[in-house]
């Protein structure tokens, strides 16, 4: 079993279970004496008290709850949760409300607890409602708890609530959307897992080994290569940057997902950025949050969470990910401004700002992912600058593509998983920009656009003429929150896990 965080598990039932404490309904917005086939007259009067009282009018994520007498001197709990109106009902708020009733739940010190699936979910199908529901509680239940000691034992029982959640629903296709949104959800949970582990506990090697062990469950074919491999190879980039740290030395890591009993065709490759700690290296970052940079492997564990979901899901589609994994470390062997690196495909490289660490570990990746694997379209996600969290906020990432289908194929993706995307642009003026006088480019020239300047800088490690359709996803702002969100506590988000599997399923 892959570690996930969480102790919720979700089943379907056609009726309540007897043993569930609470039921939870969901209410749309001016809908005021709603029916619900499973449930009884007294439950529903309760429903139907907190809506004509005002305590709940139907808005997202607003909670009621009522308490009803039960025998032995028990109480059954009955929650409203909103969605909003029943026409406008999307997938996204479904899945902040599931997080809504999980917090109101854990609160309450639920144990079981059934959730009525909506008989009628608007321009939604019962299975898409049901697998949002699925991943909604699922990720709301993820409390990473490994590092928990003994001053924190009352915390952790806290956490195991609630333990079981039925889904009240019929079908075999609302059961497999239960399925598919747990093997997603758990996918996901599992990459915000690992991605909360500190820079002590985690790093290129021993991430390698947590990555063959994924591998070896989900059936998914998995190659490690180490630093005498990638200088055999000549991947110039990935080496300095992992130069510093002596100790725990650069890897590359390769997943790949064959489709069974069909003829692999051209790729899908995705590559993530997967820093296990950045200092920024001789160019330090400030002390003010450096901590925070645990988070900037978040690239390469969304990655990771897609091709255990891809492999689960036996997506019947051809995939390759390769997590380029480096820990940028100060020491006397670390790599320095001034320092002029060759990278794989011979681009060469005046290091400026040993901080802009991660477009020189990808630019390895892409170059040598796209050489062997010759891809049908590549995505890379990096947590690769500051610049686009001024620019973008906390609650999109920056696409830049050098193919407007594919930008649109992703970002209706987003959309639909509730992970939203804004296009910026890919320009010949930031390709000269990074020009350098005595290598080819820099890796940095300053501040100014320095979000398209990361997009224009890998620029130059795919084909330029445009045959292989790239994605970039700058997830600064979203691989990491500092505030909690309807379904995500503060921490790693596993931002992208969903966005490529909705991809991907949409091009079957
Ligand atoms: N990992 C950082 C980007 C980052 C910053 C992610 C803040 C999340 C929060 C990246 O390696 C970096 O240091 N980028 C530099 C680039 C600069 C040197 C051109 C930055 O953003 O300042
Ligand atoms: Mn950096
Ligand atoms: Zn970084």
């Amino acid at each position: 079993m892959l570690p996930t965080s969480t102790h919720l598990k979700i089943d379907v039932h056609s009726t309540i279970p007897a043993a569930a404490e609470a039921v939870v309904a969901l209410v749309f917005e001016e809908e005021k004496s709603p029916r619900w086939k499973q449930l009884d007259a007294e439950r529903t009067d309760a429903l139907h008290r907190l809506l004509a009282s005002g305590v709940v009018r139907g808005a997202a994520r607003e909670v009621g709850v009522d308490v009803l007498p039960a025998s032995g001197g028990k109480f059954r709990r009955v929650y409203a949760v909103g969605v909003g109106k029943r026409e406008k009902l999307t997938t996204e708020a479904l899945r902040q409300s599931a997080g809504a009733a999980l917090g109101a739940l854990r609160q309450g010190k639920v144990g079981r607890a059934a959730l009525l699936l909506p008989a009628d979910p608007g321009p939604l199908t019962p299975a898409d409602a049901a697998e949002a529901l699925t991943t909604g509680s699922l990720l709301a239940a993820f409390e990473f708890t490994l590092f928990k000691g003994t001053a924190g034992k009352k915390d952790l029982a806290e956490a195991k609530r609630p333990a079981a959640l039925s889904i009240i629903g019929d079908g075999k296709a609302v059961r497999g959307a239960v399925a598919r949104g747990t093997i997603i959800a758990d996918a996901q949970n599992f990459a915000r897992t690992i991605a909360s582990r500190p820079a002590n506990d985690i790093n290129p090697p021993k991430l390698a080994g947590v990555v063959q062990a994924m591998a070896r469950e989900a059936k998914l074919s998995c190659r490690v290569m180490d630093e005498k491999q990638l200088t055999r190879l000549g991947m110039g980039g990935i080496l300095a940057v992992g130069s510093g740290a002596m100790a725990t030395p650069p890897r590359m890591i390769v997943l790949e997902h064959k489709p069974t009993g069909r003829r692999p065709g051209k790729p899908l490759l995705l590559v993530g950025k997967t820093i296990t700690f950045d200092t920024g290296g001789i160019s330090i970052k400030p002390a003010d949050k450096m901590g925070k940079m645990i988070y900037d492997k978040c690239g390469g564990m969304a990655v990771m969470g897609t091709m255990l979901a891809a492999a689960k899901l036996r997506l019947p589609l051809h995939i390759v990910g390769i997590l380029s994994a480096a820990e940028n470390a100060i020491s006397q062997k670390a790599y320095r401004p001034g320092d002029i690196l060759r990278l794989y495909n011979g681009v060469t490289v005046e290091v400026t700002n040993t901080d802009a660490e991660g477009r020189l570990v990808l630019s390895d990746a892409l170059a040598w992912g796209i050489e062997q694997f010759k891809p049908a379209a590549v995505v890379d996600l990096a947590t690769l600058t500051g610049g686009v969290i001024t620019a973008l906020g906390k609650t999109m990432a920056g696409i830049m593509s050098n193919n407007d289908r594919l930008v649109t194929e992703l970002t209706e993706a987003g959309i639909s998983a509730g992970e939203k995307m804004w296009r910026l642009p890919l320009g010949e003026e930031q390709r000269e920009q990074i020009k350098s006088d005595h290598a080819d480019i820099v890796n940095s020239a300053g501040r100014e656009g320095h979000p398209l300047q990361g997009g224009a800088f890998l620029s130059y490690f795919v084909p330029e003429d445009g045959s292989v359709p790239w994605a970039h996803l700058d997830i600064a702002g979203v691989a990491d929150i500092e505030k909690d969100l309807p379904y995500y506590e503060k921490g790693a988000t596993g931002w992208g896990v969903r966005t490529l599997l909705e991809w991907m399923r949409r091009r079957i």
